[in-house]
């Protein structure tokens, strides 16, 4: 049998155009890679790809031929989630450099917001107070980074360069690991890194196991008075025991970035909350060229008859 020459995809997104975000035009004569919006597919059973962010639940039921779902963000758990999205099709995520750089540069930010005291010296300025307020050296702060892909990485390499005392929570035990950070995986690996930690950031996938994983167990391990950094999906914070905490003084506050309901609904408490630095999925985004270029080759290798390099393990949900 001929092999086919082109490869057709669709884009699926629930909140946003995609074509126009990330300027995905796919349609010139000789692209061996062809993209188009739902309304434009007038044979669904010719689309092998689906390009997405946020798909409505029926968004994949439509295409009886789809090989691949691919994220344009570096999360698949809304794709994973999705009720019209056939087991056996191949699941992937964009990989960006440039993404992972922009978290680094957020965690490192609230990293020190909260360590160099810039809240208190922004009351401080609105009194006209000259007051200047004591430091410690950052190998003296350890820092629990949760998680160790390419966000993790990225954020760990970044605070050991500051000179933190980085302890990263992976799964398995990295296979170049950065001089000055330490890594803890397998039973435990959470507790070991935040144990003693000053801040937690946290970078985790969301699956099954990492539900709920921000708990009173876990700000239990950490210094009291310590710093959340929550930068992975809203879904890791167990909300009742991150009141309890910050309650209690053994959080002393925290920044979130994603939540349970996005956009964070207007009476949800959180919003009041002076203790809380509050953005809204800010922390990073993909790069627009990154992401077509990723688009491009897993088709491409899609249509060569090869598992896309980007696909993840659906079994692991990363
Ligand atoms: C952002 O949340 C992403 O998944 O890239």
């Amino acid at each position: 049998m001929e092999q086919a020459k082109t490869i057709e995809g669709v884009l699926l997104s629930g909140t946003m155009d995609l074509k126009t975000f990330y300027g995905l035009d796919f349609t010139g004569s000789g692209s061996p890679v062809r993209l188009f919006n739902p309304h434009e597919v007038s044979d669904p059973a010719s689309i092998r790809f689906a390009v997405c962010w946020l798909p409505d639940d029926e968004a994949f039921a439509r295409y009886p031929n789809m090989e691949m779902a691919m994220s344009v963000g570096a999360g698949v758990d809304a794709l994973l989630a999705n009720p019209s999205l056939a087991e056996e099709t191949l699941v992937c995520r964009v990989r960006d450099p440039h993404q992972a750089d922009l978290m680094a540069g957020y965690a490192a930010h609230e990293v020190l917001h909260f360590l160099r005291s810039f809240a208190q010296m922004k009351d401080h300025q609105g009194a006209r107070a000259w007051n200047p307020l004591p430091m410690t050296p950052p190998k003296e702060t350890r820092i629990a980074v949760l998680g160790n892909g390419t966000m993790g990485a990225a954020i760990a390499r970044a605070l050991a360069a500051m000179g933190y005392s980085v302890a990263v929570a992976c799964r398995t035990q990295p296979e170049e690991p950065q001089a000055g950070i330490s890594y803890h995986s397998g039973t435990g690996a959470l507790d070991m890194a935040c144990k003693g930690s000053r801040i937690a950031i946290n970078v985790l996938p969301l699956t099954d196991e990492t539900e709920n994983i921000l708990n009173r167990r876990l700000f239990n391990q950490l210094e009291a008075g310590a710093w959340l950094v929550q930068i992975g999906r809203g879904e890791h914070l167990h909300e009742a025991d991150f009141t309890e905490a910050l309650d209690n003084g053994q959080l002393a506050g925290a920044t979130l970035d994603v939540f349970r309901e996005e956009p964070l609904p207007e009476n949800h408490p959180f919003w009041d909350d002076a203790r809380l630095r509050i953005t809204p999925h800010i922390a990073s985004d993909s790069t627009p060229s990154v992401v077509a270029e990723q688009i491009r080759a897993s088709a491409v290798e899609l249509l060569q008859g090869k598992r896309p390099l980007l696909a993840i393990d659906r079994h692991q949900g990363y």
